[in-house]
């Protein structure tokens, strides 16, 4: 069960059988990361029910390691012929010529979209992001890799395979309906030395057989040192209407914030939102790729969930290298600290309340809906005084359509002043002639952004697990979802840490409720509060919108 064993059994394989076999390492036993003793830990008693979904994920990755095995030697007749490499480029827009290619194995149900060299752990691994048509892959074949070396033309004559580990990124209970869907999958491959060059894997059903995929791999020497500290993750963005105003803010907003870079998987979008995206291409703000799967009619909001999934791993294994973290987020949700000004700030303060980046997997936010509904405050009946009073509006326009006996005619609002995290900054001299400025060389208002307008939010904080987002450590993940990683590597296991409520929150900007969170309208619709911490950011913003929109950008 030791790496060493292994490894020192395949060299002896090797130096046997150099230039006409393959040697066949089944499962070799340093494959720790499935002994994940994954725990939740934390001190909110409301935490109950997430736990649970959390704990579940994990019961599912401890029954791999059942999956072990010993090495077994193979001889092959012949060696597998060279498969005929096809270079694809995914950025967007890009050629398109072959962006949105993916490449089937022969006799199976499963399909390959791309493949990355893992150096996280003293094993190495091939890891290949796929789909296989069906629900739950315990009833396929296996799969074996074949890594070799590329040297230009000059090919190795060796070939290492070895049986590939399926890991469904799914998990079942998710989704119960009996629906025909294509599942997310990732195939690790650990291979029995480090890359020493230029690679090629290709995935077969029999050892000996001839591929007809191919992917390039490219180990990068001399990168120890990561260049970001944050990445964000864009989902497919698939907009029919314009969104650059949205897009600039939200873009400049996280720059305010010290991302790093942003990864922005695009399907479809307008021509203006597009020029939008390429500005900041331009300015190496944002990267831009095709996204995995596009969206068609016809694909259930279930198989959107499982298609989004490849895209948000994709954008994991891109950045392990590179990235620190990786934080998914839509393009209405920002991760707000409320007391440090960036996210590197924020990581630091953490340090002062027990995160330990060697020990969890995960820096969970806590979510907080603003709703288009509660905004225009003025439209709040006042008692007069403001402070801490409750105020009961009857409104009339508030209503669930998807619902008919789901109405809200009545909110409540909160009013707390007087509260640090809520503090105001007034208008300033210096804010009007920005404005008075901007409006004689542009010739229109500067506008507003959603950040500053929208200071109204539900009363309800979603406990962690309920729409939360997370910084994912990048050399802990192994698969990831929109809202926490999956699983975790290494035998430490992973811990979702749940960040401080005093020092961030995760605003998210809806219109509504009758999309995601409709079963739970009622209870994040009936009360409201008035929120003002994200108007800390409002003059760095305005300032970055007046230089962007008009000068820089002149598009909008
Ligand atoms: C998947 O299939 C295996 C083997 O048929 C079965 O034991 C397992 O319960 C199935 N899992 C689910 C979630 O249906
Ligand atoms: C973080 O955790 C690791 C592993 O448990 C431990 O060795 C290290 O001392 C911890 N660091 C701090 C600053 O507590
Ligand atoms: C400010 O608001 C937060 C939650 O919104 C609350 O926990 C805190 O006690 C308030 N602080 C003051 C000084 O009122
Ligand atoms: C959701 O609500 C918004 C505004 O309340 C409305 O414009 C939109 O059509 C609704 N969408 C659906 C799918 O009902
Ligand atoms: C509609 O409301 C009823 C009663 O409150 C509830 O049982 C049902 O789940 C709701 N449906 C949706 C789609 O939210």
């Amino acid at each position: 069960m030791m790496p060493v064993n292994g490894r020192k059994f395949v060299r002896v394989v090797k130096y046997l059988l150099a230039g006409v076999t393959v040697f066949c390492v089944s499962w070799i036993a340093c494959v720790n990361e499935w002994h994940a003793g994954v725990r939740w830990t934390s001190s909110r008693a409301q935490l109950g029910r997430a736990m649970s979904t959390m704990r579940t994920i994990v019961a599912y990755s401890e029954g791999k390691q059942a999956e072990m095995d010993r090495p077994t030697p193979l001889t092959c007749d012949s060696l597998p012929v060279f498969p005929k490499i096809n270079h694809i480029d995914r950025s967007w827009p890009g050629e398109a010529r072959n962006a949105l290619e993916w490449q089937h194995v022969a006799g199976t149900r499963v399909s390959l979209y791309a493949a990355y060299y893992d150096e996280r752990t003293a094993q190495r691994y091939v890891r290949i992001l796929a789909t296989f048509h069906g629900r739950n892959y315990s009833t396929e074949g296996a799969l074996f890799c074949q890594t070799r070396l590329r040297n230009g033309n000059l090919i190795e004559d060796t070939v290492e395979v070895v049986a590939a580990k399926p890991l469904e990124i799914w998990w079942h209970k998710w989704d119960v309906t009996p629906s025909e869907v294509d599942t997310p999958l990732l195939l690790s491959c650990p291979l029995t030395e480090p890359l020493s060059g230029p690679s090629v894997v290709s995935v077969v059903t029999e050892p000996c057989d001839n591929p007809s995929n191919a992917f390039e791999l490219k180990p990068i020497k001399d990168t120890n040192k990561r260049t970001r500290t944050f990445t964000i993750c864009v989902k497919d963005m698939n907009f029919d209407k314009d969104i650059s105003q949205s897009l600039v803010e939200w873009i400049e907003t996280n720059k305010i914030l010290g991302v790093d870079l942003i990864d922005m998987y695009v399907d479809e979008v307008t021509e203006k939102t597009k020029r939008i995206l390429l500005h900041y291409q331009d300015k190496g703000l944002v990267r831009l790729f095709h996204v995995p799967i596009k969206h068609k009619s016809g694909r259930s909001l279930w198989q959107r969930r499982r298609d989004h999934i490849l895209t948000y791993n994709d954008c994991l294994y891109r950045n392990i290298k590179e990235s620190e973290y990786i934080v998914p987020l839509d393009i209405d949700e920002v991760v707000l600290p409320k007391i440090a000004n960036t996210w590197p700030e924020l990581l630091n303060r953490f340090n002062n309340y027990g995160w330990n980046s060697s020990e969890r997997s995960s820096v969970m936010i806590q979510n907080v809906f603003f709703f288009d509904f509660m905004q225009e405050v003025d439209k709040y009946s006042s008692n007069g005084r403001g402070l801490k009073s409750k105020i009961y509006i009857k409104r009339d326009d508030v209503r669930i359509k998807d619902n008919d006996t789901l109405e809200i005619d009545e909110i409540e609002l909160i009013v707390d002043s007087n509260n640090l995290s809520n503090e105001v900054i007034d208008d300033s001299q210096e804010d009007e002639v920005l404005y008075d400025k901007y409006k004689s060389r542009c010739g229109t208002k500067l506008p507003t952004p959603k950040l500053v307008k929208h200071i109204v939010s539900s009363a309800v904080i979603s406990p962690i697990g309920f729409y939360s987002k997370s910084w994912m450590l990048t050399k802990k993940v192994l698969t990831a979802f929109n809202h926490y990683p999956l699983q975790s590597l290494g035998a430490s296991g992973s811990v979702g840490w749940s960040a401080p409520f005093k020092e961030v929150q995760l605003n998210h900007y809806k219109e509504s409720c009758n999309t995601t969170v409709v079963g739970e309208c009622a209870r994040y619709g009936r009360r409201a509060r008035i929120d003002r911490a994200a108007l800390r950011l409002r003059r760095q913003l305005t300032r970055a919108l007046a230089d962007a929109i008009c000068t820089g950008i002149n598009i909008i």
